[in-house]
């Protein structure tokens, strides 16, 4: 087997060493590189830019109590509701604890967070309202605050002389320990500009590289989101959890030329409602919170409409609110919609559920740590047990700061502790070839997406996960076999990544024998007492 595996006579690997290898450059990767910069020596690995992954296009906001009225009791319930019974409330309580000191160690950055003045005309931070939240909580950079957030950690990231930012580079493989088993050395890496393997040696490894929403056909994530942590992470040996909880947002813009375009929850926080086509508001038929409903419920209810009555869209309407008012607090989604010649302050927008966000994830404790000694995971790429069964909206982003900060404490006060001296393997690739046959790559590429979102989507059932299974393992080995003979490549990789996620999530699927928050099986449409978590490793 001849990529990853060294016999004798291999030539030498450009080895990189560091303290930190920070896999990801999100908002989870970034505030951790800057938690870690002042004390130590950080590797930063981006498999693109250092701007792009779902961070860039985040909208709506980040959750944290800042109104007097509002509490963090009544942000801990909410959480909690819209986990579907299976969140860690201890996990949930941390969160949530800790959301105001982390949001203002963004704006102590220069996040900025929109701002409005009070009764007395002191300037207070906007906020905002989406589903699932019983309180306006959400602060947010109008429309974009993705783009706020991650060009302001950036700007620091490039600044800092203790932060090494390699870009276009692919994590491959985490790199086990000679000398401890449950330990890592650090990663085998793609270095796609020069077309080469390279290892970085790390005495601590954090995986903060994102979800894997591209597992399905249509999804509002960007192409990085292939779920390479959680695949490196199964691989190495680490504790997986909840991986059939996959967020679907109901609301990403129907139109040919959008690409993956998002319609943020917020705009149903100000007052949009869902309708048919013919202006008929429907979402009050299936909760009583309304369009208010937790995304879960009111993607299944689009999902539900559209075959019933047979249409590819449903709408989301806010043209009765003022046009200032529209074109201020959305001025994103305003311009894209008015270049696809949609005026969303006339008509209403054309609207269908994509794939939007990971739960499930390589589980973690408080202070992000694996099962694995010096690897963390942070970001979407975690399970944490704070979105339990359904993740409730602006609590991601949260979540990526404030877990970035424990991993930065709890590394910081063990660093001494990890020291591995293990010899590395060189990369192999003496009996590697060039690939001939992208088109195999390809082929599969958009099968497997297919399949997924056909039998692994917002409604699922036995036949259909057993139908899907089946075509992943013939799948995994044809492209298992294609990964041992050819040269590496980008798409190879995230191919290769991609299938073990789409396994991953329906091994956990079968395992949920009911229906609960964004997982609802016909076969087993009823809420089990006592459930937990799915948790899996491999044997
Ligand atoms: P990302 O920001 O996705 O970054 C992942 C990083 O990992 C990238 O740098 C990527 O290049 C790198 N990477 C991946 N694989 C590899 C590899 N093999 N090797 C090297 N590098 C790799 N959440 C909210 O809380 N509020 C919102 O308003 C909100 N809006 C959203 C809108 C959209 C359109 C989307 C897609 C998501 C939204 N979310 C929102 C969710 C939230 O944006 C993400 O969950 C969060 O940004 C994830 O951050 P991250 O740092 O974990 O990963
Ligand atoms: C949105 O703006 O609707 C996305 C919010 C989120 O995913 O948390």
């Amino acid at each position: 087997m001849p990529n990853g595996f060294m016999p004798n006579d291999v030539p030498s690997t450009i080895e990189h060493r560091c303290d930190l290898l920070v896999i990801g450059s999100g908002a989870a990767g970034l505030s951790l590189a800057l938690k870690m910069a002042e004390q130590c020596n950080v590797i930063v690995l981006s498999k693109s830019d250092i701007n792009e992954g779902s961070t860039r296009y985040a909208q709506g906001g980040i959750a944290a109590v800042f109104d007097d009225d509002d509490s963090i009791e009544s942000h801990i319930q909410d959480t909690l509701k819209a986990g579907a019974g299976i969140c860690d409330e201890k996990v949930v309580r941390f969160t949530a604890e800790n959301a105001k000191s982390s949001m203002q160690w963004l704006i102590g950055k220069g996040v900025p967070f929109d701002q409005e003045q009070d009764e007395q005309g002191k300037p207070r931070f906007h906020l905002t309202r989406e589903g699932g939240h019983s309180h306006r909580r959400i602060l947010h950079a109008a429309d974009a605050t993705g783009e706020a957030v991650q060009t302001t950690l950036s700007e620091s990231v490039l600044e800092h002389p203790n932060i090494h930012l390699f870009e276009r580079y692919n994590a491959i493989d985490l790199i086990k320990s000679e000398n401890a088993r449950s330990k890592c050395a650090g990663a085998y890496v793609w270095n796609r500009k020069k077309e080469r393997v390279e290892i970085i040696r790390s005495r601590f490894i954090t995986l903060a590289s994102g979800g894997a929403s591209k597992v399905y056909q249509y999804t509002s994530n960007p192409d990085v989101s292939s779920g390479d942590g959680v695949a490196m992470a199964w691989r190495a040996g680490c504790r997986i959890a909840n991986m059939e909880f996959n967020q679907f947002h109901p609301t990403c813009l129907f139109h040919p030329d959008a690409g993956n375009f998002l319609i943020s929850e917020a705009l149903r926080g100000e007052g949009a409602f869902l309708c048919h086509k013919d202006g008929n508001a429907f979402m009050k038929k299936f909760d009583e919170r309304g369009d208010l409903a937790p995304r879960d419920i009111v993607a299944r209810a689009i999902d539900f409409e559209m075959k019933r009555l047979g249409e590819d869209c449903m709408y989301l309407d806010i043209s009765h609110k003022p046009t200032d008012f529209i074109v201020k607090h959305f001025p994103n989604i305003y311009r894209k919609c008015r270049s696809l010649g949609i005026d969303i302050t006339r008509q209403p927008i054309p609207v269908v559920p994509a794939a939007h966000y990971s739960c499930g994830g390589v589980m973690t404790d408080l202070n992000a740590r694996t099962n694995l000694d010096n690897v963390y995971a942070i970001g979407e790429v975690a399970y944490t047990g704070l979105h339990g069964a359904n993740r409730m909206a602006s609590n991601s982003l949260l979540e990526c700061v404030v877990f970035a900060h424990s991993c930065a404490k709890h590394i910081l006060d063990n660093f001494e502790q990890a020291h591995d001296t293990s010899t590395i393997l060189p990369w192999d690739e003496s009996r590697v070839i060039d690939s001939d046959e992208a088109v195999i790559i390809q082929h599969n590429w958009h099968e497997l997406r297919l399949f997924m979102w056909d039998y692994v989507g917002i409604v699922r059932s036995d036949k259909r996960l057993a139908r899907a299974m089946r075509r992943i393992n013939l799948l995994k080995q044809e492209i298992d076999e294609y990964y041992s003979n050819f040269k590496v490549s980008n798409n190879m990789l995230e191919l290769r990544n991609l299938v073990c996620i789409a396994q991953l999530i329906v091994k956990c699927a079968m395992q949920r024998k009911e229906s609960r928050g964004l997982h609802y099986n016909l076969d087993y449409p009823n809420l089990l007492q006592n459930s937990g978590p799915t948790v899996i490793q491999k044997d």
